[in-house]
């Protein structure tokens, strides 16, 4: 065992660590946008996938539980290494002018993070909380007919609206960079392949976020 402690105590192991997370939520919101873009086009779709994942046994005490272990760890990572990294890169900025090296979305990952992470928050409060209350804490008789009303509730609100919009834009400009650098971190960087990872990285990075926007713009416009 003692090799792998030392590796995922050395930097290189976190980033790695950081980059196996990062590729498992990728995954979780690819999966995410799909149910959700169903409630744009068919109720019963909506309603029928959100019944089966809200009902499931293996998704809601193995997979969910997985999921929110991959999210706290990416956040709580994210920042270690921001700080490991902030030291170490005062003392490079002087000598090789950092931001001519790297992008604004590479130099502020941590911040684009931090509003992805506010947005979970509120996020939890809209659909989480709720959904967890009303299975566990009041335990309602099932009722698979009622996902797609209790969405379309939440995008009422243009203040929401708004900051779901904000959230994806943000979330599109973390992806930007952090879809081709989790590639990077995990050891995948040749000539052959890294241009079609950079390309897929910067499609994913702005059809999802984009299709995102385009559920809640499409739910509010329909509210009016
Ligand atoms: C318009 C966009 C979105 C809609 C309509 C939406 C809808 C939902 C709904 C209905 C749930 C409750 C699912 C359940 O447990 O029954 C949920 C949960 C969740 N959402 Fe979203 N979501 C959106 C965007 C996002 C984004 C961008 C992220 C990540 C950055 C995200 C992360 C999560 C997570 C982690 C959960 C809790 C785990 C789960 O239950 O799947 N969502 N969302």
């Amino acid at each position: 065992m003692g090799w792998t402690k030392q590796f995922f105590n050395s930097s290189i192991g976190k980033k790695f660590a950081m980059a196996l997370s990062a590729l498992f939520l990728l995954i979780f919101l690819l999966q995410h946008f799909a149910i959700n873009v169903t409630s744009v086009f068919s109720e019963a779709t909506f309603n029928g996938i959100s019944h089966f994942m809200g009902t499931n046994p293996l998704i809601q005490f193995v997979i969910q539980p997985i999921l929110l272990f991959g999210i706290v760890f990416h956040f709580v990572m994210g920042f270690v290494l921001e700080f490991k990294n902030k030291n170490s890169r005062e003392v490079n900025y002087a000598m090789n002018k950092g931001s001519a090296n790297s992008s604004w979305m590479s130099r502020n990952m941590i911040y684009s993070g931090l509003v992805i992470l506010l947005f979970m928050g509120v996020h939890f409060y809209d659909f989480w909380i709720p959904e967890l209350t009303f299975k566990y804490v009041e335990i309602n008789p099932s009722d698979p007919n009622r996902y797609h009303h209790e969405l379309l509730e939440k995008f009422h609100d243009p203040i929401r609206v708004g900051i779901y919009c904000l959230a994806f834009i943000l979330l599109a400009l973390h992806l930007l960079h952090g879809f081709q650098s989790s590639f990077q971190s995990m050891g995948v960087n040749h000539r052959k392949y890294t241009p079609t990872i950079r390309k897929l990285g910067n499609a994913y990075a702005i059809l999802i976020p984009f299709g995102f926007i385009f559920i809640a713009l499409f739910h509010y416009i329909n509210s009016l």
